[in-house]
């Protein structure tokens, strides 16, 4: 920025100069020299790397008498310059929306000398409202942080009085429109209906976005839906800056529908070619706030960002004791790979608000360049995703993050006035992917990056997770807004997505299991087996130890772990009599040692899991059969056991079909048993864990559990369609 700023001096396109104040680089700053570039003006900066001197908080307080000065002294060369035009903009909430040509073409179909944007509102003085003339049409009172004219009509108007640098700017120039004589001698008007200014402040309802779709390669236009125009500078004055900020995701050209986001692409900083030792220097830090379903692979997906991990300072905050022995696994296995680790337990009874506040100080203290925050809910499924926000090189930027299937994302499109979620227009277009890019937001949680620049730039004090009863995500969002910092979301690539926490109940022994319904996604990839795929391969011919009893893969280890867990952690096995209490009758004929899923609360988890997994593999067996969703009653786990109950005698099941999961391993956990298929004289005793047999329930199947000499032997059993 500053190279461009030297480069430029006072080089202006023919008739025109154009002037804005900052005094610094902000979030707005760039995106106004961003939207400037890509119309070809070149804009004198005014004010640039000093102290601000135009009064304190002039966003709610009157100020910004020093851009009147500034502007003064730097028309000085110019003030015999009869045919010149001056074009005056505020730097930080503005975007060009054409070139110089159109607008000065516009300015001169006025016929005024000097052209003032206007507003709704009658401020910093609504006591002079009455002295205002009434226009036909439009928004009827002054502001100054746009307008044009002639160099020595604008010159008289900026020396009518001495000005203190700290007086209101906009009370300056309103004195000026409101002094009959002046306004008249200077052909002195407003742009009452916004043909070329538009101020958005009390009319952020009456502007849209627009394109011309019989264009080849449209563009979205701002129109203003009251007056019909279509304008070509942009305003976000006083508190309309998020709706600036909306519109700025497409205007300039920002986006364009057949292009994609274009303004993505600005800043952007390659770090493929960097050594692990030239990476930009990153405070990684985790929050463990609410317990949460798969933390196991959230936590094992952050190791694996491949980002070297010596240039990464870790900081964990667990502020949930269930969650101490995941964090602690991965402490011991990982935590000596980075570069530095400090934890948080939920032993040290921290709260999340002063451990978010806490992160930043040490991020600071290790002299990070960015800070990297990721709470438990966020799955970073793309390795890349640390590498590819860094390289985008915003204040702070997130990766869009969704829960699968549903509307939750990390991020609000729009914000009620009291601060809450509010629906954008391109809410779901973003959440469904359907438009990629780079999205200036108002609110982000779950997963972020910080440029460090931006903590140096502030003490505690105004970039903190505290404010009033908020959550510490809505505090910090708020307290960056004020600085006017913006939060952008990025989807250009899709980087993982949200767990949900909200049904996780950590009361349950295996809580994890109980996700099938609200974690779907994550649910399968960690208890369905990796080859259950293969089941449907047309090129392989399914497996079948005994005629038509056919043997899948369908479930993980893990699953075989958790469900024994579960059961043997509610303990209360049947006692293997023909009374039996849980069944309708009251009576079983050929009882097992069995727990029913009901009774440990997992039945309607059994039966999705029959429906989603178990159904389409009967359905590719055994053709022509279909019976969606599957019955079942009776859904159990047996467990055989010399001294217990070690076989069962031969049996047919009241079944359509029986399917029964091995969920231990022969010669390992146990020896012996097995099931042996009568009629067939064929036995099946080498079952793998996790594989399914599945058989028909009845007349041909009369089968039988064998022994089990050693150890215990656990199956799940279901009776399909009885
Ligand atoms: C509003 C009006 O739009 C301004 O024309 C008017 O000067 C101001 O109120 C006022 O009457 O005091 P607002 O949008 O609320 O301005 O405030 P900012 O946009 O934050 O500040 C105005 C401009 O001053 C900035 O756009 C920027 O050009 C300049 N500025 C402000 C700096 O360069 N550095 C600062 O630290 C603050």
């Amino acid at each position: 920025l500053l190279s461009y700023l030297t480069s430029i001096s006072s080089k202006q396109i023919d008739d025109i100069l154009v002037y804005t104040v900052a005094t610094s680089e902000t979030d707005g700053f760039k995106r106004y020299l961003e939207s400037a570039a890509e119309y070809n003006i070149q804009p004198t900066v005014l004010g640039w790397g000093q102290e601000w001197k135009g009064g304190e908080d002039i966003r709610h307080r009157a100020g910004g008498g020093w851009k009147v000065n500034l502007l003064k002294e730097a028309l000085q060369p110019y003030k015999d310059d009869k045919d010149r035009l001056v074009l005056f903009t505020d730097g930080y909430d503005v975007m060009f929306l054409s070139n110089l040509r159109t607008i000065t073409d516009e300015f001169k179909k006025t016929e005024a000398r000097v052209l003032f944007g206007a507003e709704s509102a009658c401020w910093p003085d609504e006591t002079l409202t009455s002295l205002y003339p009434v226009p036909k049409q439009g928004k009827r009172f002054l502001n100054s942080g746009l307008y044009i004219g002639y160099i020595p009509e604008i010159l008289e108007l900026l020396n009518r009085k001495p000005l203190v640098d700290t007086d209101d700017d906009q009370l300056f120039f309103t004195q000026a429109y409101l002094d009959e004589k002046m306004r008249s001698q200077l052909k002195f008007k407003l742009d009452h209906t916004s043909q070329i200014f538009q101020n958005l402040n009390g009319a952020i309802n009456e502007v849209e976005l627009f394109t011309e779709n019989e264009k080849e390669n449209p563009e979205l236009h701002l129109q203003n839906a009251v007056t019909h125009t279509r304008p070509l500078i942009v305003h976000g004055n006083g508190p309309s800056k998020l709706k600036l900020n909306a519109l700025g995701n497409y205007l300039a050209r920002a986006w364009m529908p057949n292009q994609g986001c274009r303004h993505c692409k600005r800043g952007h900083i390659d770090l493929q070619k960097k050594t692990a030792s030239e990476m930009p220097l990153v405070y990684l830090a985790l929050f463990i706030e609410q317990a949460s379903p798969f933390l196991e692979e959230q936590l094992q997906k952050v190791y694996d960002l491949e980002y070297p991990k010596k240039r990464i300072h870790l900081f964990i905050h667990n502020g949930v004791k269930y969650h101490t022995p995941h964090v602690a696994d991965f402490v011991e296995k990982y935590g000596k790979a980075y570069l530095s680790l400090k934890q948080i337990t939920a032993e040290d009874g921290i709260s999340e608000w002063s451990a978010r506040d806490l992160s930043l100080d040490q991020c600071l203290l290790k002299e990070c360049e960015l800070y990297f925050s990721v709470d438990s809910v966020s799955h970073l499924d793309n390795p890349h995703t640390l590498r590819l926000l860094a390289e985008q090189n915003r204040t702070v930027v997130a990766p869009l993050l969704v829960r699968p299937g549903k509307a939750w994302s990390n991020f609000w499109g729009a914000l009620t006035t009291d601060g809450f979620y509010a629906r954008s227009h391109d809410y779901m277009d973003i959440v469904h992917s359907d438009k990629r890019g780079l999205w200036n937001v108002p609110f982000l949680s779950n997963c972020y990056l910080i440029n460090a620049t931006l903590l140096r730039q502030y003490d505690r004090a105004k970039l903190n997770h505290v404010r009033g009863n908020l959550d510490a995500d809505m505090a910090f969002c708020a307290n960056l807004r004020d600085l006017d910092v913006f939060l952008f979301v990025s989807n250009r690539v899709d980087f993982g997505h949200l767990v949900n926490p909200e049904s996780y109940d950590i009361t349950r022994s295996t809580p994890d299991m109980y996700q099938i319904f609200d974690n779907e996604r994550d649910w399968e990839e960690r208890y369905i087996h990796s080859d259950y795929p293969e089941n449907f391969n047309p090129d392989k011919k399914p497996l079948q130890p005994c005629p038509d009893v056919y043997w899948s893969p369908i479930v993980t280890k893990r699953f075989c772990k958790d469900l024994i867990q579960m059961m043997e952690n509610f303990g209360k096995w049947s006692d293997g009599k023909n009374q039996d209490d849980r069944l309708t009758g009251g009576y079983e004929a050929v009882p097992t040692r069995d727990i029913h899923m009901n009774q440990v609360g997992w039945e309607p988890h059994w039966l999705l899991f029959l429906q989603r997994y178990v159904r389409p593999i009967q359905e590719h067996i055994f053709t022509g059969y279909f019976h969606d969703p599957p019955r079942s009653l009776m859904n159990f786990v047996v467990r055989y056991k010399p001294g217990e109950q070690p076989s069962l005698r031969p049996h047919h099941d009241s079944s359509t079909y029986t399917i029964n999961i091995a969920l231990n391993e022969v010669g390992q956990d146990y020896e012996g048993g097995g099931c042996r298929f009568i009629r067939y004289n064929c036995s099946v005793t080498d079952t793998k864990e996790g594989w399914m047999l599945m058989h028909p329930g009845r007349l041909t199947h009369y089968h039988e559990g064998l022994l089990v000499t050693k150890g215990v032997r656990y199956i799940m059993i279901a009776f399909v369609d009885p």
